[in-house]
């Protein structure tokens, strides 16, 4: 059953330079509403890039076996899985996602993998002790958060010292070619989600990637949430990128 409140709230994706302008319960509800077709429009809005992409943040985040890493706004899990295989069942992978729907899919795709857990949470407040990962990932959710300093601090905190933070996350290049790519993602891909019966959904996500930050500015909000030896490397004519960081050895 639909729950009416919930499928009321579509949130804007206005953005400042700090964080989403959309309340978080707004942007749960979103996600919980779509978290049926989440994975194949994704494949589709993509071009069937996204499986690249997820393998680069999770190598990036530099873990092997025995490792324990935190994915945060995990959504169905799929960056969580690749970096469970990477650190084997004698590690800990912990996927958070504020979306309880994303969540449950998450837990019934991956029910058979030890040492990989699903919780709900906030990542403006993760549900983890101080220190207590190797490395923390966030994959397309950064864009999502109302305070990315805050976003990035938090992550930083449940690192250890010398611990990797990644960050995968839309782009806005400006040449020529990704101009083109624009068109497909600001009018097609939203005529696509009307299709899929959430027009209004893939509307925010256009929103929402058209208001984040650039590249350089992104970086600079790392640093200024403590993190240090930033890099950020740009894929697919830069339509992506990965930022990592490390928390201060120490
Ligand atoms: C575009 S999806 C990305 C999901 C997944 N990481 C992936 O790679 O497919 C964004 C996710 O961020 C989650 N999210 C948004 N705001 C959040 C917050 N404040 N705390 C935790 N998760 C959040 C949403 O529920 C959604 O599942």
């Amino acid at each position: 059953m639909t729950d009416p409140q919930r499928q009321a709230s579509t949130p804007s994706g206005r953005a400042t330079d700090q964080g989403n302008a959309a309340p978080p319960t707004d942007v749960g509800a979103m996600f919980d509403r779509i978290s049926g077709v989440y994975d194949v429009m994704n494949a589709i809005i993509s071009g069937f890039q996204e499986p690249r992409w997820r393998r680069r943040a999770v190598l990036a985040a530099g873990v092997g076996v025995g490792d324990s890493v935190i994915d945060v706004a995990t959504g169905t899990g799929k960056v969580a899985a690749s970096l469970r295989d990477q650190v084997g069942s004698s590690g800990r992978v912990l996927g958070v996602d504020l979306a309880p729907r994303m969540i449950q899919r998450a837990r019934r795709t991956y029910a058979d993998r030890a040492g990989l857990e699903f919780v709900v949470g906030n990542a403006m407040e993760l549900p983890a002790d101080d220190s207590a990962f190797d490395a923390a990932t966030i994959a397309f959710g950064m864009r999502n958060l109302p305070d990315y300093g805050l976003g990035f601090a938090e992550m930083r905190r449940v690192v250890r010292p010398g611990g990797r933070v990644v960050c995968l996350e839309i782009a806005r290049p400006n040449h020529l070619i990704a101009r083109l790519a624009r068109i497909w993602f600001e009018r097609i891909v939203p005529w696509i989600g009307r299709l899929a019966g959430q027009g209004d959904a893939y509307g925010y996500l256009v929103e929402s990637v058209r208001n984040y930050p650039g590249p350089e500015r992104m970086a600079e909000v790392m640093r200024e949430a403590g993190l240090v030896d930033v890099n950020w490397t740009p894929m697919t004519l830069g339509m992506v990128t990965i930022h990592v960081g490390r928390r201060p050895p120490g």
